[in-house]
């Protein structure tokens, strides 16, 4: 009551911290951050069991996952994907670069991690246009010098491209692997989500890699998953999956790189045989006719000239 009353005239941040302090639902952890709906990064982080949500967050999130039930275990599958991938970039495909966008809230093994285990000096950008994504990344960042954070928007990647840190931080000539997992289907229009790939792949040298997953929306699967889609039109974002051909098209003009773009159940790290084995402590085994459900397709391709 007496922070409601604080609030009140104060910013529209305070304000949504009285509002939701009178609706017994946390705090907002900064300045900002708006806990009155629902964000997409945040509600991955539920699909994943972290703490960054709010109570907006996840009753979204459990209406999407009463639509699609296997969402957690395609949020993991994502994970292992990114993981993977992250591994097999800097441990044998010889990447030290790495622009991440769309990175997300911290979670166990983020792609900094993976690959500075690998090698210390593997530089890592991270953007992302989430403002409680940033407030984490730079606690997290704080004392690591060779990753850093930018807020920027995808839809803008010359906006992101021309930004000093970004090409103080990575060396445009030599090779980076970037990283749009499960980003792209934030955009609406499917020509400018192509046009943004491009205009990022263009900027990258010859020898660079990009790796992608991406909803998917399968005949079978259509009704459920327009109906999990319509859940995210009140979140910050809305989400739109699209069709495997549509999916194939972000890869025209580069060389897949082991199986290729294709069903997140499919996808195998280049040189390794199909799908999670029992090493793999991202996702557990599960029954393959889950995996097979999953709306998802993922995978790498190289950047040739
Ligand atoms: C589903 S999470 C994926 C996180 C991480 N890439 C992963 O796969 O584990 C999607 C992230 O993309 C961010 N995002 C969505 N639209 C974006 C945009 N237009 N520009 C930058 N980031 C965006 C969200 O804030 C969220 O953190």
């Amino acid at each position: 009551m007496a922070q409601s009353d604080a609030a009140k005239g104060g910013s529209p941040a305070a304000e949504d911290a009285a509002r939701a302090a009178e609706q017994g639902e946390e705090r907002p952890p900064a300045p900002g951050i708006d806990i009155t709906r629902p964000h997409v990064a945040r509600m991955y982080d539920y699909y994943l069991g972290g703490k960054h949500n709010y109570a907006v967050d996840r009753e979204a999130a459990e209406q999407a996952l009463k639509l699609v039930p296997q969402g957690r275990i395609g949020a993991r599958m994502n994970r292992w994907f990114l993981i993977e991938t992250v591994r097999w970039l800097v441990r044998e495909a010889g990447i030290r670069q790495i622009l991440d966008i769309g990175s997300g809230l911290p979670t166990q093994q983020n792609v900094h991690e993976v690959a500075q285990a690998i090698d210390p000096n593997a530089k890592v950008v991270y953007v992302d246009n989430d403002p409680l994504v940033r407030v984490h990344a730079e606690a997290l960042l704080a004392t690591n010098p060779n990753t850093i954070f930018l807020t920027a928007d995808l839809r803008d990647p010359n906006d992101l491209l021309n930004r000093p840190e970004i090409r103080s931080h990575l060396d445009f000539s030599q090779p980076i692997a970037l990283l749009l997992v499960a980003v792209l289907h934030f955009i609406e229009d499917t020509q400018q989500a192509y046009d943004v790939v491009k205009v990022l792949c263009d900027a990258l040298p010859s020898g660079s890699y990009l790796a992608i997953s991406h909803g998917l929306i399968e005949e079978g699967q259509k009704e459920a998953t327009q109906q999990a889609s319509a859940v995210y039109r009140r979140a910050n974002s809305g989400v739109y999956p699209r069709t495997r051909e549509e999916i194939l098209g972000f890869f025209t003009g580069l060389t897949p790189v082991g199986c290729g773009l294709v069903h997140i159940s499919e996808w195998t790290p280049p040189g390794r045989p199909a799908g999670p084995t029992a090493g793999d402590n991202v996702v557990s085994l599960g029954d393959p006719a889950v995996l097979r459900s999953l709306p998802g397709m993922c995978g790498i391709a190289r950047i040739d000239r």
